[in-house]
Order: structure tokens, then C-alpha cells, then sequence
């Protein structure tokens, strides 16, 4: 479709200067677009919906609503900056929807991955859903697609379909960077003064770190998965390596090894650190990391974090493993 292809006079956008100009079209494009109308986005915190959202709050205020679900399987820290940047700094209209204990309960016991995945998209959904339908006169809903998506060149799918939604709930969608790539995206959110932590972010998969805690998700293994990979980010940030490393995170299996500690037997899990390299996600290779450094983490990981005792390091490249285990 003609509409979905991006023009070729388009510029690349690269520099603050370009990125300037693309807003300012937008911000008229969107006013155009919506008027004085009601617009709804679901706000994850990642890369795309924080821009759109930035974007949104620049050009019509408070006829945005976001609505950001906390699934229980957010990274440490990112419901609180959602809260920070878009309430507290951008003075939005933002719906916080605590949603854990829903979406644990939900899991438990589902071990397969695909259906994991199935569980939480769906109760995502349902969520959403009940969110839109306690808002008055909603007539257009805001996505963070961008190029990629359209061409579906990638396997990386970093927002939610939200094109779940049910007949009487169909809106008007406004998909302002549905003609960028994933580079210019954060050369606007920049420019946008979105923090460089929500922007240069790593890919972060939609089912969360519910894909990490191998298996059947218990909430004592996903505290183990959220705090040593909270620490895995902190010490690549301290070494420079944020936004060097593609994707970087733990994994925790649901097995046991014993270990010791201050001179009694434990009987606890394995963190697994994954590091990689890519270009596309399709293949993948190890990062070459510095071993002083690793044997820290490992220090800080099993001194650290509950229920933990040991520390693996994944050396294997895409094929044949893929970058997430599950
Ligand atoms: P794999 O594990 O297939 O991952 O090598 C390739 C890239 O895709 C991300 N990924 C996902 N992203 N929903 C997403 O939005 C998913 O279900 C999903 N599974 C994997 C993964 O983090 C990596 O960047």
C-alpha cells in the first residue's frame, strides 16, 4: 500500500537538526489529525511508545491518555520512570495500572514458552481493554509502530499488538513514526528530552522478564531474575558498555545446585548471564567482556541476590542458541 511505504525524499534523520524539523511537521500533522479529540496509547516504557508518547504530550496535552500496565515483568526501576518522566516531568495524563498480582496468578503453573507468551499477551489485552472502557470519548488510539514493523524485516517485536481489541472498541489509529527506523526513533526521543536511559535502552522482549525465569514463573525466582539483572545493568553502565552490548541480561533456570556460603551447605539456583552482539537478531554472537569484570558480577550476584548461588556465563553463539532460553 502506497501509505505504508516511506517516501523517497524522506531524509534520514540523524542529527538534533532533522530531528527538530520531523517534530515540528508532526506536531502539525497530528493536531490536523486529531483536532480537539481524545487519543489513547499504551505506554510500556520502551523505545517506541515513550516517543510516541512524548510526541503526543507536545501536541495535544491532556487529550492523550497513557495507560501503562505493570505485568510484574518490568525491569527494576522502569514502572517508577515511567511515573517520573511522563507524569511527574511531562505532566501527562498517565493511567497506572497495577496489574501484578493479575498476571502472576494468571502463570502460574504455565511452563511452556509460546504459551506464557499466549497467557500474557492476552491478559495484556484484557487489561487494556478494561482501561479504554472506563474512558470517556476515546475516538483515535496511538501505536509506536515504526519501519520495521511495516516491512516486518525483523524478528524483534518490541511493543504490544494491541490490534486485540474487541469490534466495539475499534479506534482511529495515529502511528506518527511508522516511517522511521529504529536510529532516527531515538534521535527524536533525544530531541524530545526524553532521558538517554529510556532511549537508548536495550531491546526488551513484550513478555518481559517473564521469558528469563525459565519454566513455570514463581515470584521468588523472578525476584532473583529482576535483581541480577539489575545488577548485570549497573556494572555494564559503571564500564562504559551501555549501548555497546546489544542485549544483555540474566536468566533463571528452575533447577537447583548446591553451594556454600559462610561455611554452610545451600541448595539454590544458578543465575545465566547472556551478552551479545548482532546486527538484525537473527544471528548472534558472544561480547568478548572482560573477565575481572564478570568475576565481580558474579561476586555481587551470589552475595546479593536471594536464593542464588552460582553464576553461569552462556558462551553460545546464534545458532545454535537463540538470545533469549525461552
Ligand atoms: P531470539 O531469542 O529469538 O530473540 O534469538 C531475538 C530478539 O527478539 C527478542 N524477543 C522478543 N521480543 N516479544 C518481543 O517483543 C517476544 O516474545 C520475543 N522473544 C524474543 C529477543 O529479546 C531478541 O532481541
Amino acid at each position: 500500500m502506497a501509505e505504508n511505504r516511506r517516501p523517497e525524499s524522506m531524509e534520514r534523520i540523524t542529527t538534533p537538526a532533522l530531528a527538530a524539523a520531523f517534530i515540528e511537521e508532526q506536531l502539525a500533522a497530528l493536531r490536523a489529525q486529531i483536532g480537539g479529540k481524545k487519543v489513547l496509547l499504551a505506554l510500556s516504557g520502551g523505545v517506541d511508545s515513550s516517543v510516541v508518547a512524548a510526541l503526543l504530550i507536545k501536541a495535544i496535552g491532556k487529550q492523550l491518555t497513557c495507560v501503562h500496565v505493570n505485568h510484574g515483568l518490568l525491569r527494576k526501576g522502569e514502572p517508577e520512570q515511567v511515573i517520573e518522566v511522563f507524569r511527574n516531568q511531562m505532566d501527562a495524563n498517565l493511567v497506572y495500572v497495577d496489574a501484578v498480582d493479575r498476571f502472576l496468578d494468571k502463570l502460574v503453573g504455565v511452563s511452556e514458552p509460546e504459551q506464557k507468551r499466549k497467557v500474557i499477551g492476552a491478559e495484556f489485552i484484557r487489561v487494556f481493554e478494561e482501561e479504554a472502557r472506563k474512558l470517556d470519548g476515546i475516538e483515535f488510539l496511538a501505536q509506536g509502530t515504526i519501519y520495521p514493523d511495516i516491512l516486518e524485516s525483523g524478528p524483534v517485536k518490541a511493543h504490544h499488538n494491541v490490534g486485540g481489541l474487541p469490534e466495539d472498541l475499534q479506534f482511529e489509529l495515529v502511528e506518527p513514526l511508522k516511517f522511521l527506523y529504529k536510529d532516527e526513533v531515538r534521535v527524536v526521543g533525544s530531541a524530545l528530552g526524553l532521558p538517554d536511559s529510556m532511549v537508548y535502552r536495550q531491546p526488551f522482549p513484550g513478555p518481559g522478564l517473564g521469558v528469563r525465569c525459565v519454566g513455570a514463573i514463581t515470584r521468588d525466582r523472578l525476584e532473583a531474575v529482576r535483581e541480577s539483572d539489575a545488577i548485570l545493568r549497573e556494572e555494564f553502565a559503571k564500564n562504559g558498555l551501555a549501548g555497546k552490548v546489544w542485549q544483555y541480561f540474566t536468566i533463571v533456570p528452575d533447577f537447583k545446585s548446591t553451594g556454600i556460603t559462610d561455611g554452610l551447605r545451600t541448595y539454590d539456583w544458578p543465575v545465566v548471564i547472556r551478552a551479545v552482539n548482532t546486527v538484525d537478531a537473527v544471528t548472534a554472537e558472544v561480547a568478548e567482556l572482560d573477565f575481572g569484570m564478570m568475576a565481580h558480577i558474579v561476586e555481587r550476584i551470589t552475595h546479593e541476590v536471594k536464593g542464588v548461588n552460582r553464576v553461569l556465563w552462556d558462551l553460545t553463539p546464534k545458532p545454535t542458541g537463540t538470545i533469549e532460553w525461552e
